[in-house]
C-alpha cells in the first residue's frame, strides 16, 4: 500500500444481504471511510455451495471491486472467508483481504474459560472445519462444535428474528449442541441479527461472539498499524452493488441497518473477468 491509497473505498464482498451486518459494523468502527459493498443476490446462498463454487464466485467479485479500486477487502460472508481466502490472497497478492473467520476465532478464545466453544454457522463453513482450526491454532486444547443451521439464514431475511417461530426454531437448534459450552460464535452474517433472542435463549453467562463487530475491529486494526486509516474529519460513503434484485436488497437491506439505502444501489454482473 502506497500513502495515496488511504483516501480509496474499502471493499466489502458477501453472497448477498447478510454482510450488510458486516458492514454496519465497520461503518461504525471506521465512520471516515467510503465502502463499497458487492452482494452476489445472484448466485445465494452459498452457505450449501462446494469449496470450488465458493471459490470460483469469490475471486470474480474481487476482479469487480480491484476494477473500483479497493484498498482493502473485507470478506464479509463466513462461508466464503472459510473456503476462499486462500485462493483470494494467492489470485491477488497486492491487495489486503481480511475475512471474519480469524478475528471471531480470537474473540472466542479470548472470551472461554472453560475452552469449550460452540460456532452456529452455515453448512459449507461448518463443513469447511475453518472455524475449529482457527480456534485449535490458538489454543488446542479448546474443544470446539459447530452446528450448520440452514433455516436461520431464511429466517432473518423474512424479517422472523424476535417472535416465536424464530424462539422455537433456535431453540431447537441449540438443543443439538453438547451442553457445557461457555463462548457461543455467530458464524454466519446473518446470525448477529438474532443475537437478541438468543441471549434471551442461553444463559446469561454464554458468552456470544458476533463475528461482524470483531472483524470491523480487525480492519481498523490492520489499517491503522499500515497508516491507512483514511482522515477522520471525513464523513465516509457507501455505493452497493448487487447481482440481481435490487428491490429486494433494498427492502431487506432495512432490516439490516434500519435505514434506507434507496438511490445507492447498482445491479452488475459477475462473470470470470
Ligand atoms: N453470507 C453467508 C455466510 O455468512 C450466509 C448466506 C449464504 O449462505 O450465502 O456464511
Amino acid at each position: 500500500m502506497t500513502t495515496d491509497s488511504k483516501n480509496r473505498p474499502i471493499g466489502v464482498f458477501d453472497s448477498g444481504i447478510g454482510g450488510l451486518t458486516v458492514y454496519k459494523a465497520l461503518r461504525e468502527a471506521l465512520p471516515q471511510e467510503d465502502f463499497i459493498y458487492l452482494g452476489d443476490t445472484a448466485r445465494l446462498p452459498y452457505g450449501t455451495k462446494s469449496h470450488e463454487t465458493v471459490a470460483a464466485y469469490a475471486l470474480q467479485a474481487a476482479q469487480l471491486l480491484l476494477e473500483h479500486d479497493i484498498k482493502l477487502l473485507v470478506v464479509a460472508c463466513n462461508t466464503a472467508s472459510a473456503q476462499a481466502l486462500p485462493e483470494l490472497r494467492r489470485a491477488f497478492p497486492d491487495l489486503p483481504c481480511l475475512g471474519v473467520i480469524e478475528p471471531g476465532a480470537d474473540a472466542a478464545v479470548a472470551a472461554s474459560h472453560s475452552g469449550r466453544i460452540a460456532v452456529l454457522a452455515t453448512e459449507g463453513t461448518a463443513r469447511s472445519g475453518a472455524y475449529v482450526e482457527a480456534i485449535q491454532r490458538r489454543s488446542s486444547a479448546v474443544e470446539v462444535q459447530v452446528l450448520a443451521c440452514n433455516l436461520l439464514v431464511a429466517l432473518v431475511e423474512e424479517g422472523w428474528c424476535d417472535g416465536a417461530e424464530a424462539e422455537v426454531i433456535l431453540r431447537r437448534y441449540l438443543h443439538r449442541l453438547e451442553e457445557g459450552f461457555d463462548t457461543l460464535v455467530l458464524g454466519c452474517t446473518h446470525f448477529p441479527i438474532l443475537a437478541p433472542m438468543l441471549r434471551k435463549i442461553v444463559s446469561p453467562s454464554i458468552s456470544i461472539i458476533d463475528s461482524a463487530v470483531t472483524a470491523a475491529q480487525a480492519v481498523r486494526e490492520y489499517l491503522q498499524s499500515f497508516g491507512q486509516l483514511a482522515p477522520s474529519s471525513q464523513v465516509g460513503s457507501c455505493h452497493f452493488l448487487v447481482t440481481d434484485g435490487p428491490e429486494r436488497f433494498e427492502r431487506v437491506a432495512r432490516l439490516f441497518l434500519n435505514e434506507d439505502i434507496a438511490g445507492k444501489i447498482t445491479q452488475v454482473y459477475l462473470r470470470q473477468r
